[in-house]
């Protein structure tokens, strides 16, 4: 196991230097953040499509993902594109080379302060763990230890966090060695066992925190990329009437079933999103109502979108405005759809019961992206990921009044929320790089939040 090394300047280099200058500048008001690089720019198209393309990975703008010229920009730009083609995401959507980099370089400036809100007290404490270079997207709470798993390196790493005594385990994915498995979503199920979609090994492996075993699916569409479970209310895997688990495909207009106990897989097609190519869709996360009917979000496609397995019917809704880019949304005790749209700066909340909706919620935050919502079971409220504000943010579902807690670093970026039942909310630093979070900590990191109210 790495440990925690010390202080990292040298690793964010010139721009780290550049945003801690402007840090400097803005005395003891609020630093600038993501979210007011953001919200500086113009509220056009171009602008969700920024968030929507260049967010996926790590926070825009600040604290490091800044040039200064459009031929800066571009270079970088190029760099990302090239990434975005080898690892076949198709994420980064605009129309030709220059397009992008010309925008940002008339239209992007660094702001000199950040947007103050009150805060909430918490305390918070983090738990680095892993290797360095690795990506951890999901965390999961599981067998009284916390979870992450490496995207390129195809580790498992838990941790206790009474004792700080860490483990590690390979995943034994079906991939040449040195390529990524993609160890992406990580859930639980009611039986605290852990879930992990492995999008690039096109797998999903089980792993019981209690024996430490392994068990892996096969045989999933190709080229699909395993992307994301099916989740209940209660934040739980989904388990329909006959026990079979359901999967999301980044790269296909799908979902699968899976009978964990035969390993059987069921391929349903969804409608077709007219006026775009399969693959640059991104049918992505999904929530299971009460009545059994599945429920999806199409990032890149603008959709939200419905399967009814019982039928095999489906359908797209289209809800919202251009590249707002719905994300992982939650469900509630009362079928209520929590949308977080990425790039517009809004939760949409739907009656899926009655196919309506109920009313955008506006972050309290300008220019902030919301990457997910989550339900706390134990207490019924939501939890957003404020990945330009460094911040959660706790929604209260009758009220829905926002409470805002941020994380004690810059560029904070986080993908999920989970939930211990003794009023902590966990959470971890999921950039890709991980060093454009601004840690001290050589590794991923886990963070747990203790509400002090
Ligand atoms: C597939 C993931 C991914 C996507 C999508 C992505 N990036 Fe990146 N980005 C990275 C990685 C990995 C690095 C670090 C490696 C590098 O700089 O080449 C990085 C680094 C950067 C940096 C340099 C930060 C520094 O340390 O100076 C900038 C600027 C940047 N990205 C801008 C963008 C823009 C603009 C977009 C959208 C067009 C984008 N990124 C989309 C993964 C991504």
């Amino acid at each position: 196991m790495n440990k925690p090394t010390g202080a990292n300047g040298s690793r964010s280099g010139f721009w780290g230097a550049a945003f801690f200058f402007l840090l400097f500048l803005s005395g003891c008001g609020e630093p600038p953040r993501s979210c007011d690089w953001l919200a500086s720019l113009p509220d056009t198209e171009m602008k969700r499509k920024v968030v929507v393309g260049c967010t996926p990975c790590h926070p825009m703008g600040l604290p490091v993902a800044f040039r200064y010229n459009a031929a800066a920009w571009n270079e970088q730009y190029l760099k990302m594109k090239k990434l975005d083609d080898e690892l076949e995401l198709k994420l980064i959507p605009f129309q030709y080379d220059m397009e992008l980099p010309n925008w940002l370089g008339s239209n992007s400036r660094l702001p000199s302060k950040g947007f103050e809100i009150k805060t909430a007290k918490a305390d918070i404490k983090e738990f680095p763990l892993g290797q360095p270079k690795g990506f951890y997207h999901d965390m999961a709470l599981a067998g009284g230890r916390a979870w992450i798993a490496d995207y390129f390196g195809n580790v498992l790493y838990g941790i206790n966090p009474e004792t700080g005594a860490t483990e590690q385990y390979p995943i034994p994915a079906d991939v040449a060695k040195d390529k990524p498995a993609g160890a992406h979503a990580i859930d639980v199920d009611e039986n605290g066992i852990l879930w992990i979609c492995l999008t690039k090994a096109e797998q999903v492996a089980r792993f019981d925190p209690q024996t430490k075993t392994f068990q892996i699916f096969s045989g999933y569409p190709k080229g699909g990329n395993v992307q994301y479970f099916v989740l209940d209310k209660d934040r739980f895997i989904y388990h329909d009437k006959e026990g079979c688990f359901w999967t999301t495909h980044f790269s296909k207009e799908i979902l699968c079933r899976t009978n964990p106990k035969t390993g059987k897989i069921t391929v349903f097609k969804v409608k077709h999103r007219e006026g775009m190519e399969e693959a640059t869709i991104h049918l992505y996360a999904a929530v299971a109502d009460s009545k059994g009917k599945l429920w999806f979000t199409e990032t890149h496609g603008n959709r939200l979108g419905w399967l009814d397995p019982t039928t095999g019917k489906s359908n797209l809704l289209d809800i919202f405005i251009s590249w707002a880019g719905p994300k992982r949304l939650a469900i509630d005790d009362e079928d209520r759809l929590w949308i977080p749209q990425l790039a517009s700066g809004v939760i949409t909340l739907f009656d899926a019961r009655h196919e309506v909706k109920l009313k955008d919620l506006q972050l309290p935050i300008p220019g902030d992206y919301v990457y997910c919502i989550r339900r706390d079971r134990f207490s019924g409220n939501l939890w957003a990921t404020g990945c330009g504000s460094d911040s959660l943010y706790r929604i209260d579902p009758k009220t829905q009044q926002f409470t805002v807690f941020r994380l004690p670093r810059r560029g904070a970026y986080t993908r999920t929320t989970a939930f211990d039942g003794k009023g902590n909310v966990w959470t971890n630093y999921a950039s890709i790089p991980n060093s454009q979070t601004l840690t001290p900590y050589q590794a991923g990191c886990i963070v747990r939040i203790t509400p002090k109210e």
